[in-house]
């Protein structure tokens, strides 16, 4: 029998034997093979959490890191690793409602799921042992984007440039910023191609930035969209095909939406930023699970496509290598890569797909349908992992889709067809293009505790209490407000056509108030002809009920022309209009 301590190989379950019976050989998949990508597809119930939980707890004892993706909540159980599988460690996870409908007091239940998971475990020759090395060797953080239960993630917090090499590249720069302008206009609900003047100029303000490596944050592009750095998109004039008074339009649509009380967490909390997810201090292998549960489709259609990019650059920048540096995990992945439509996640997830393997990042992902995945995106996955399906077609759907692709070579689709027919709940079929024929298996046990989806106050006491596997929270970034809030980073935006200007000798420390500038001029005829000139310039401060000229004061500056010349001073504050 094969140890299934073996470094570079993960222990997924045990092989059936052609009567259908689970053998005592265990089923190690060659870590290097996951770098050819794997799909796990069965209906609800089949098992795939459970298995696809199996692969990343053996990433992490294997010291490769791990970004997942969860859409359910369910994939945050990686959290709940208990080495002494005592009844006290389970105890504050067990379902409360599940312990009353079986007549059990808390307690009672907490102690048959520990018994539950340590025979488990012991039956798939696993132990308190076992957890134990799973929990050292990776610490599992589970990040909230825009929501501060987990460790709050701000995808949108600062648009960072991309390495040196993509943005010499100009296909490489238009691909990145496509997706970030992408992923804006998605939030906003707006899934205009890629041909649309918002999507284009919002791509060349982007790469405009990156170009001279110059990081934006959202202020900067809404201003930018108002003083666009370009004057033609195309071949024509900007101004005729996105005017100033509809790019302004696009701009106060864009804050409106960041102002919302929806958006109130996305503009604080860690940046996105992908070499920090895998590794921690001292390069510490992680697993990161970014749950996206609590958000509407927009936002995580957002967070997924931004998540996908950004992994795109990191692993661009890396050296190649032929062993598994990464895993990348997402679940329940329909709609983010539809045979037909072009979502924002579709571009950088296929370039994953194809372009991942030479940098030894792993792609694995989750669905019920086959149908859900594009065919071309199926043609670069390595492991297909076939459990449960609802129906006759949904199997013949698969095996169309495994055949499609390179892995298809001298599949028996008779053979796989049958081994697909009535499989129990977490039996799978394996069909490896790096194995010999396709095999049965048998999940293992988790480590983990699969106590279901988790809520919201459960991420939080997970937070709270880094002792049940959750990572304490890193100091948050300081916020980068949008134009709305009391003071902020950012110019609020006037229409284009009211003339705005600052004044002079501003410095990092001030705070500019929005102000009305009133002027005059005075002239003196005097009999002798000589007249006496005099420009008075008042400027008065914005309130609630307009400009306050009682109070207003007298500035003196040489020219009008001169202060609507002058610019804000660097790393100034602006208060919120009225
Ligand atoms: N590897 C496993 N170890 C222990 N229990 C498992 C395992 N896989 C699945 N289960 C049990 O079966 C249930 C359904 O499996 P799950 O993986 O959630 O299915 P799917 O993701 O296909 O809907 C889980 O809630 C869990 O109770
Ligand atoms: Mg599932």
């Amino acid at each position: 029998m094969r140890d299934i301590e073996l470094p570079g190989a993960f222990y997924v379950g045990r092989v059936r034997n052609a009567a259908g019976t689970t053998t005592d050989e265990p089923l190690l998949i060659d870590a290097r093979d996951l770098t050819t990508h794997a799909v796990c597809i069965g209906m609800t119930g089949s098992g795939k959490t459970g298995l696809c939980l199996g692969l990343m707890e053996e990433a992490a004892i294997d010291g490769v890191p791990v970004i997942a993706i969860d859409p359910k909540g369910d994939i945050a159980n990686l959290a709940l690793s208990f080495p002494g599988l005592t009844p006290a460690e389970f105890r504050p996870w067990i379902d409360e409602d599940e312990a009353r409908r079986q007549g059990r007091t808390p307690e009672q239940h907490a102690e048959a799921v520990a018994k539950r998971w340590s025979d488990g475990l012991a039956a798939w020759g696993e132990d308190g042992a076992r957890v134990r090395r799973f929990r050292d060797s990776a610490e599992v953080s589970i990040y909230t984007p825009g929501d501060s239960s987990g460790i709050p993630l701000s995808p949108l917090a600062s648009l960072e440039p991309p390495s040196e090499s993509e943005r010499t590249d100009d296909a490489l720069l238009s691909e990145r910023a496509g997706t970030t302008a992408a992923s804006i206009l998605a939030l906003l609900g707006d899934e205009s191609d890629a041909l649309a003047p918002t999507h284009i100029l919002l791509v060349a303000i982007l790469a405009s930035a990156w170009r001279g490596g110059r990081a934006l944050d959202l202020a900067g592009l809404i201003t930018a969209i108002q003083k666009p750095p370009i004057t033609r998109l195309g071949v024509m004039e900007l101004e005729s095909v996105f005017p100033a008074k509809e790019r302004f339009a696009f701009a106060m649509r864009l804050n409106a939406l960041l102002a919302s009380p929806a958006y109130a967490g996305w503009l604080s909390g860690e940046p996105l930023d992908v070499a920090r997810l895998l590794y921690g201090p001292g390069g510490k292998p992680r697993i990161s699970i970014i749950s996206i549960a609590h958000l509407d489709d927009r936002q995580r259609m957002a967070v997924v496509a931004l998540l996908f990019d950004r992994i795109v650059g990191w692993m661009r920048a890396q050296p190649g290598t032929s062993s598994l540096r990464a895993l990348v995990y997402m679940d329940e992945i329909a709609g983010y890569a539809p045979p037909v439509a072009n979502p924002p996640s579709k571009p950088p997830l296929m370039t994953l797909l194809k372009q991942a393997r030479a940098f030894g990042v792993g792609l694995v992902l989750a669905t019920q349908n086959p149908a859900d995945l594009d065919y071309k995106a199926l043609g670069n996955v390595g492991t297909w992992f076939v459990g449960r399906l609802q129906t006759d077609r949904d199997r013949d759907k698969v095996l169309d889709g495994i055949q499609s692709g390179a892995s298809g070579r001298g599949l028996d689709r008779a053979a796989a067809a049958s081994a697909l027919t009535a499989l129990a709940s977490r039996v799978f079929l394996l069909h490896d293009v790096h194995g010999p024929a396709p095999l049965v298996f048998e999940t293992r046990w988790t480590l983990s505790y699969l106590a279901g989806p988790m809520t919201r106050p459960q991420i939080a006491r997970l937070r709270a209490q880094p002792s049940a596997g959750g990572a304490p929270a890193p100091a948050p970034v300081a916020p980068a407000t949008a134009a709305a809030g009391h003071t902020g980073r950012s110019r609020p935006q006037l229409p284009p056509e009211i003339p705005q200007c600052v004044l002079p000798g501003g410095t990092a420390g001030t705070v500019y108030r929005p102000s009305v500038l009133g002027s005059a001029r005075i002239v003196y005829s005097a009999a002798g002809g000589s007249d006496v000139v005099q420009d008075v310039h008042l400027i008065a401060e914005l309130g609630a009920l307009g400009p306050d000229w009682s109070q207003a004061r007298e500035i003196a500056v040489a020219s009008i022309d001169s202060l609507l010349a002058s610019a804000p001073a660097a790393g100034a504050s602006w208060a919120e209009l009225p």
